[in-house]
């Protein structure tokens, strides 16, 4: 392997991410839990990952599902007690998985002990540790508007002042400026690290830092005005640094930043290798823009060239130099199949998608429902969605475009569509829970689509998942092999060579419903390769050539 390419266990990782409503009702009250989650963990092993990461389980009125926390040192009664919790982490590290938390610190939830003190007077000592601002007259203190709709300043009569909230009112953010603020983040990290976590997710982290002065923006989007202002601010390598230094550089741990808005050259400011490094990797958001402009809500034609170039910046820009973390679905996306695969071909489309982004460089997370490609979830009235910004944006976008197109519209972009319960399997409730009532729907697909059906077939997208995790692993190339990208102006497939020592490999991706014509390129001559993965059973190669079925995938290996 080349000097450059240095070995470490978050590299060589593959990361399971529970969103813990949703995953296992352990105790039958229509809600998930680490009891259920307890019950799971030999499941979650046997996929052949390395680590869990789990969204907040926390204390938390819930306004965003946890990302709104109350009590950062305590876990939500609904999901257990930290002896619950640390049960979780003993049964998981007894299987050697990791445990990853959520850290969320760009705001905390408006029932945190920290606010409530804020609001009793600008002489309180926790007044500053948020954005409060008297009002210009009558307007608000800027023009910022919150990501999830609507403005970003909320009023308190008492003290006559306005908060500053970029998500949901109930999450005001966090003044970072202050050191208080981050001497409590540092004593929050200390606290989970100490009893023995592995790392932090850490929520849109490149928010922490805010423009001297909040200046007014001269832009306007429905959505999120002001960003500019904040998504990548003026002391944001060095709060990060200071985390690093003052905790993290202190444990065995690894960080993964959510940095919407973020480009290879400026992640690398972050996450390069050596001195300097602030975090091991970055959630961005580029390759989930393939289909969409900016937000999910402004809908376009998927755009597969769209989709390569992003994909081939990030592994060119940081080969050598900082490592990627691979995603296609998370609790804050649409289901992968609906959007970029296809629900017709929704067995192949799953496993192309699989093989298509697990086979770069870099870290893999799955979400739950992934590795057996749970698909989007439309609701029939906009009452039954429980996402804040679906229904925030819901109500925005109704008034330009009417209630039916805007309910059509939330069929394909909201949040809940990755959140509706896990399917285990064909019974009540698909499993999830005993109750008679889940807390949130059930994908009437769960009769089909479900975890027990799926076990024992070998074809199935689960055990597919299985294979490209273990091949994956046992094979140095698809972790540290360099990466080149084929056939670029194609719109209908996705094919890259990666390279490490004497070896290489080949990945074809068709994201076509009809059949398509593929030629291998100079130097890969397929006789001599060996095909190690497939979504169809192999047929003919013709003079280095063949024929792609609809969403087929190959992957050949010349060692
Ligand atoms: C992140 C989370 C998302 C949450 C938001 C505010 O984007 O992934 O679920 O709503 O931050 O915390
Ligand atoms: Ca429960």
């Amino acid at each position: 392997m080349a000097d450059n390419i240095k070995r470490s266990w978050y590299k060589e990782m593959a990361v399971y991410q529970i969103w813990p409503r949703s995953f296992c009702d352990g105790n039958g009250d229509g809600i998930g839990d680490l009891k259920g989650v307890l019950s799971k963990l030999d499941y979650i092993k046997s996929l052949g990952v390395d680590a869990i990461w789990f969204s907040p389980l926390y204390k938390s009125p819930q306004k965003d599902f946890g990302y709104d926390i109350a009590d950062y040192r305590s876990i939500q009664p609904e999901y257990g007690t930290l002896e619950d919790f640390k049960a979780v982490l003993d049964g998981a590290h007894e299987r050697g998985m990791r445990v990853i938390m959520d850290l969320v610190v760009n705001h905390t939830s408006d029932q945190h002990e920290w606010f409530l003190e804020s609001k009793k007077g600008d002489d309180n000592p926790y007044h500053d540790y948020y954005f409060w601002r008297k009002g210009r007259g009558k307007l608000k203190p800027n023009n910022w508007m919150s990501t999830f709709g609507g403005d970003a300043w909320e009023y308190d009569e008492n003290l006559d002042e306005y908060y500053l909230h970029l998500f949901a009112k109930e999450q005001p953010d966090l003044n970072m400026d202050n050191p208080k603020v981050r001497e409590e983040v540092k004593d929050i990290m200390r606290f989970w690290l100490d009893m023995g976590v592995d790392g932090f997710r850490e929520d849109v982290i490149t928010f922490i830092s805010k423009d001297e002065g909040l200046p007014m923006s001269p832009y306007f989007f429905p959505l999120g005005t002001g960003i500019e202002h904040y998504m990548h601010g003026p002391h944001l390598d060095e709060y990060l640094m200071e985390f690093k230094n003052d905790v993290l550089s202190k444990y065995d741990c690894m960080t993964v930043g959510e940095a919407p808005m973020m480009t290879p050259e400026k992640a690398l400011k972050h996450i390069a290798e050596g001195d300097n490094q602030e975090l091991n990797m970055m959630f961005h958001f580029q390759h989930m823009e393939a289909d969409c402009l900016f937000n999910v809500w402004v809908r376009r034609p998927f755009d597969l060239k769209k989709l390569k170039r992003v994909y081939t910046n990030w592994q060119t820009k940081l080969y050598g130099k900082g490592w990627n973390a691979l995603y296609i679905e998370n609790h804050d996306q649409p289901r992968i199949v609906s959007r970029y695969g296809s629900e017709r071909f929704r067995v192949e489309s799953a496993k192309m998608l699989a093989v298509m982004y697990m086979c770069q460089s870099g870290t893999p997370f799955i979400y739950q429902g992934q590795e057996i490609a749970m698909t989007n979830c439309p609701l029939d009235d906009i009452n039954d969605y429980v996402d804040v910004s679906t229904i925030n944006v819901y109500n925005i976008v109704k008034k330009i475009v009417g209630e039916k197109k805007a309910l059509k519209m939330a069929h394909y972009a909201s949040r809940d569509n990755a959140r509706t319960v896990v399917q285990w399997s064909d019974r009540k409730n698909a499993g999830f829970t005993t109750a008679e009532k889940p807390w949130f729907t059930v994908n009437p697909n769960y009769t089909t689509i479900n975890v027990a059906s799926q076990e024992d077939d070998p074809d199935s997208v689960l055990n597919f998942y299985r294979k490209l995790i273990k091949f994956r692993k046992e094979n140095d190339i698809v972790i540290y092999g360099s990466y080149k990208e084929h056939d670029h102006a194609r719109n209908d497939l996705y094919a890259y060579s990666r390279y490490l020592d004497d070896k290489k490999m080949l990945v074809v991706c068709s994201f076509s419903d009809k059949n398509v014509r593929f030629d291998a390129p100079e130097g890969f001559e397929l006789s001599e390769g060996k095909l190690v993965l497939a979504n169809y059973s192999p047929c003919g190669v013709v003079n280095n050539s063949f024929t792609l079925r609809p969403y087929e995938t190959r992957v050949y290996l010349w060692e």
